[in-house]
């Protein structure tokens, strides 16, 4: 019995010399150490040995067992880690290749943005922020726009589930009154912003987008202030003269309201695609703030007058690169992104 033990054992060394994959060692293992393997089969026999054989045959056979195991385990770690090893040398991994960097860049809309906060701040605007949620009061009613306009038509205005006095803001004008209450006359601010609508998307249309807002307070300003900043602000985003004319526009908050279009950059006038044969392409509204508005914002319209205007900037990006879908801008998209 010891014997076969001995012999046992010596086959076991022998064979797993020749052992070069897991595959192989695990089929090893079965042979040797299995319910059914080699070891077992001994360990079994020894019920026919005297009391004293068994003892001693019986605890040799445990050590070996043990050690044959520890054997086991040792080599498959050594060939585990031969795996990795290869599997390394293969990918022909070269840790000393400088990482390639994946560096992100300013999104189009907040370049321009940039570019008009310095322009107005070199005039001597105020930059200032307001909330995306914004107040019923602030969005609506302080800009003279009645209950029943429709600018408060469920079907343009986010309203928050079970508080019908928060709305997620629908242009960045309810900061003219915040401005107006905060620092009073003379103020001169814009608001660069994020604005939301309950829109239908479409190539022109999105739910999320930017605007600026601007504001100039001060005694006897006229449509003249507002053309004269308009024309600094095109020069400075275009970097020519560009020719604009107002048309009438409606807006609650302004008294007289305009369009203000500006010559087609693309045909200088003549009528093309982009201007549908028009000659001009509109801007953005303005106009006169309302007295009403300025009431709001505890200003005495008796002693002060101001212009407000809302510059689409989306708009104005895609004016600027000729970009021809207004959902490109959050959508994420490599693709669109890396150009700029
Ligand atoms: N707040 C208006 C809008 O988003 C634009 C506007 C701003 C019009 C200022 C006039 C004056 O539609």
């Amino acid at each position: 019995m010891a014997d076969s033990l001995e012999k046992l054992y010596l086959n076991f060394q022998k064979e797993l010399n020749q052992i070069k994959d897991l595959n192989s060692l695990q089929a090893f293992e079965v042979k040797y150490l299995g319910r059914k393997g080699e070891l077992t089969k001994i360990l079994r026999g020894l019920s026919e040995l005297s009391i004293k054989e068994r003892k001693t045959i019986g605890e040799k056979a445990n050590e070996l067992k043990a050690e044959m195991g520890g054997i086991v385990a040792n080599k498959r770690s050594e060939l585990e880690n031969k795996n990795y090893k290869d599997l390394a040398t293969a990918e022909k991994i070269d840790i000393t290749v400088p990482a390639k960097r994946l560096v992100g860049h300013i999104h189009p809309i907040s370049q321009i943005r940039m570019e008009l906060e310095d322009l107005f701040k070199s005039m001597g605007f105020l930059v200032l922020d307001g909330p995306d949620l914004e107040s019923d009061y602030y969005n609506f009613e302080a800009l003279n726009i009645p209950e029943h306009h429709p600018a408060r038509d469920m079907q343009d205005t986010f309203y928050i589930e079970g508080d019908r006095e928060l709305v997620l803001r629908t242009h960045t004008s309810p900061v003219q009154v915040r401005a107006m209450q905060k620092y009073g006359a003379p103020l001169k601010a814009i608001v660069p912003g994020r604005v939301f609508r309950n829109e239908a998307t479409d190539a022109s249309h999105e739910h999320t987008f930017y605007q600026i807002e601007g504001l100039m307070i001060d005694k006897e300003i006229s449509i003249a202030n507002l053309v004269a900043v308009m024309k600094e602000l095109l020069a400075g985003i275009f970097k020519h003269e560009v020719e604009v004319r107002l048309r009438p526009g409606y807006f609650p908050f302004v008294e007289p309201g305009f369009e203000l279009d500006i010559k087609c950059l693309i045909c200088r006038g003549k009528g093309c695609s982009v201007c549908k044969h028009t000659g001009w392409v509109e801007l953005l509204p303005c106009g006169l703030v309302h007295p009403n508005v300025l009431k709001h914002g505890n200003i005495d319209p008796e002693k002060w007058s101001g212009f407000a205007f809302g510059l689409g900037l989306n708009r104005l990006v895609m004016m600027r690169y000729g970009i021809d879908d207004i959902r490109y801008f959050n959508s994420g998209d490599l693709r669109f992104l890396q150009q700029f």
